[in-house]
């Protein structure tokens, strides 16, 4: 199976819960090697941006509130299949939907509020990544 990346955030819950360390141990011991990482903070511009295919729906606004209300951590993660196997590792988007065991179910306590991200595709990945790393920045790409 072919490698693949995927771009995840610890959304600021997550770095707010104190819980950093926890999801990425979950998230190294899963078999994920982490190529680009940072702690940042969105503004609600650059939130909406990321976000921009939901920009018409009801949960927009209060996802762009949400995700510049505090720090964050974006990875690029590098694994074979990891587009799927990492939406496997942290669950529904809704943790009451979540597997048992996952990151959301876990730790989560909302749908608006559910701890972490993970591309939806191989092709969304590599934007979402360019979206917080510059090429210079993950460690796979440096000779
Ligand atoms: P989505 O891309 O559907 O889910 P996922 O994060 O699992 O890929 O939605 C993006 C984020 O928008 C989601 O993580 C939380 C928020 N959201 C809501 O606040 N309410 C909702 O009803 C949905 C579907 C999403």
């Amino acid at each position: 199976m072919a490698k693949e990346r995927t771009l995840t955030i610890l959304k600021p819950d997550c770095v707010r819960k104190g819980l950093i360390g926890e999801v990425t141990k979950r998230i190294q011991e899963a078999g994920f090697s982490i190529l680009a990482m940072k702690m940042t903070r969105l503004t609600k511009d650059t939130a909406g941006g990321f976000y921009a295919v939901h920009k018409e729906r009801p949960f927009y606004d209060e996802l762009c509130e949400f995700m510049s209300s505090g720090a964050c951590v974006p990875m690029i993660l590098e694994k074979e299949n990891a587009i799927a196997d990492f939406r496997e590792l942290i669950g529904a988007t809704n943790p009451a939907e979540a597997d048992e065991g996952t990151i959301r179910a876990d730790f989560a306590d909302s749908v608006g509020e559910n701890i972490i991200h993970g591309s939806d595709s191989v092709e969304n990945g590599k934007i979402e990544g360019a979206y917080f790393f510059a090429e210079s920045e993950v460690v796979a790409n440096q000779a």
